[in-house]
């Protein structure tokens, strides 16, 4: 509990409040940071949305979201009771400027009621094409003028190419000043992703290892088993390399790649992220070939379901050559890292749904034990299992008990589910949080988000005038197109899985 959070009022306003991304995510999360004690005392959530609905109807939704979604489980009714009155619903035409203007009256009432200025979060749940005339509709009102107290939003996807992420930018600067702007990458919200900087930058031991000198490649592997189901219409535009590549595994990158800040700050860490970018090898067309390739998934069958091809998918264009995985070999030009390569992949409808980081070590400089040994001989590997599994591992030698001398690899193993009782917060629940709190920290900033643009383009334009002809190229419960293995397997390397508590 944070003593100052708590005294702050504070509204919190959803566009998109009758939206997927509330009732999955947003209503669930705020809902456990009430159970949790976490919320301001004085606190209220108006929703808002096209629809025409009472106070009561958003709350009786909002508990239908929570009782299926929250990691919870369902409200009890004196729990319930106690956050419901903080509820509110507001119908809205977020085109026309009167909306704004009752939520300004809204705002008053509540502050006049509280007796105390509020800190005011507008969270922008809703298309991307409703970003720039929300953001101007509320500055227009007037309400958000006050940059110490009034927080912008942003979800996904923040730009669809590198021009028209920074238009957004632009027009954002001119409404807000960027400690105003919370950009959302869900990634950097996750337990386990945010336990890489501790990782890192509090054990003493990780830091001389941490290079080129003993490392020898990284892996960033973002498998899931789900297909895109009834979201072509906006995945068809998209992609994996923007759905997935550009944000969450660059993000992921750039943890594991960035110096060592000076302190634990927003402005600090993030500046340490976007020098990794910067120095991120770019594409040419010539090159775009050799270092990424693009997959999509045919029918077949997944745990014991026939599943659709994407382009049998709802609503997709049953010639459509968007991808549904890529894999993408990078480099970062820096002292620390030159030469060592990143390999990141990301799929849909894969044999198994699992984000793991692998950093694999160079091997030893000089064998001493027999031929025999050396067969079963590996590089140490540190394996940080984000989801579902959430551990770090460090893969060791060690001499297999016996008379003669045998090594196998032993893991040693740090499991959060063995280690600790509480279970993690959700993602989302940390970032709200944060929000509420005005820590900026976890939260892309402009610069990063057009760097990462900036450093995909040459695919998304090569994949784009290069239509490929042989998609749909790799069925349900593989792991991606051959082209794929292929892409590690010329330097030598093969994609690594993390074998799972004895399931396949
Ligand atoms: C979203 C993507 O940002 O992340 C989805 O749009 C993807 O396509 C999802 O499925 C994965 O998130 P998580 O938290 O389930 O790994």
């Amino acid at each position: 509990m944070n003593a100052l959070l708590k005294s702050q009022p504070t509204v919190f306003v959803i566009f998109g409040g009758t939206g997927d991304l509330n009732a999955r995510k947003l209503a669930p999360a705020l809902y456990n940071l009430f159970l949790e004690n976490w919320l301001p005392n004085q606190f209220a959530l108006i929703g808002t949305g096209r629809t025409t609905l009472s106070d009561d109807e958003f709350r009786g939704r909002m508990l239908a979201d929570v009782n299926h979604f929250s990691r919870s489980g369902k409200a009890t009714d004196g729990q319930w009771q106690g956050f419901a009155p903080n509820i509110y619903y507001q119908a809205a035409d977020v085109q026309d400027p009167k909306t704004y203007r009752e939520f300004g009256k809204r705002i008053k009432a509540l502050e006049k009621e509280w007796g105390a200025k509020a800190n005011v979060i507008y969270y922008l749940a809703v298309a991307p094409n409703f970003f720039p005339i929300i953001a101007k509709n509320l500055a227009e009102a007037g309400l958000t003028a006050d940059p110490t107290c009034t927080r912008i939003v942003i979800e996904k996807p923040f730009g669809h190419d590198l021009e028209s992420a920074k238009q957004l930018n632009q027009l954002l600067g001119e409404i807000f000043q960027e400690k105003q702007i919370y950009r959302i990458d869900h990634y950097l919200g996750k337990e386990t992703v945010q336990n890489i900087m501790a990782f890192r930058f509090a054990n003493a031991i990780m830091e001389p290892l941490w290079n080129r000198n003993n490392i020898e490649h990284v892996q960033i592997s973002v498998t899931e088993q789900l297909g895109v189901g009834e979201r072509t219409g906006y995945y068809d535009g998209a992609g994996a390399l923007r759905d997935m590549i550009q944000n969450h595994l660059l993000q992921l990158l750039c943890i594991v790649a960035m110096e060592p800040p000076v302190s634990f700050s927003a402005e600090e860490v993030r500046d340490r992220k976007v020098d990794v970018l910067r120095a991120m090898r770019r594409f040419t067309p010539e090159n775009v070939r050799d270092m990424a390739v693009r997959g999509q998934y045919g029918p077949g069958w997944l745990e014991g379901q026939q599943v659709p091809g994407y382009r049998e998918e709802p609503g997709a264009d049953p010639h459509s050559n968007t991808e549904t995985f890529a894999a993408v070999k990078f480099f970062v030009d820096n002292w620390r890292w030159q030469g060592v390569p990143f390999y990141l992949r990301t799929g849909k409808r894969l044999h198994r749904s699992a984000s793991v980081i692998t950093i694999q070590f160079k091997d030893v400089p000089h064998f001493i034990f027999s031929p025999e040994t050396a067969e079963t001989m590996r590089q140490n590997r540190l394996v940080i299992s984000i989801q579902p599994e959430m551990s770090i591992r460090l893969q060791v030698q060690a001499k297999r008990p016996g008379v003669d001398m045998m090594l196998n690899t032993v893991d040693m193993v740090f499991d959060y589910k063995g280690t600790y009782v509480s279970e993690a917060p959700e993602a989302y629940e940390t970032l709200l949080l944060d929000v509420m709190l005005g820590d900026q920290t976890l939260f892309m900033r402009g610069d990063q988000v057009e760097e990462a643009w900036d450093l995909v383009m040459p695919i998304l334009n090569s994949w784009q005038t290069r239509t490929s002809q042989n998609l749909p190229n790799y069925s349900a419960d593989s792991w991606g197109p051959e082209t794929a293995e292929a892409l590690v397997a010329k330097d030598g390397f093969h994609w690594f899985t993390l074998p799972l508590n004895g399931k396949k």
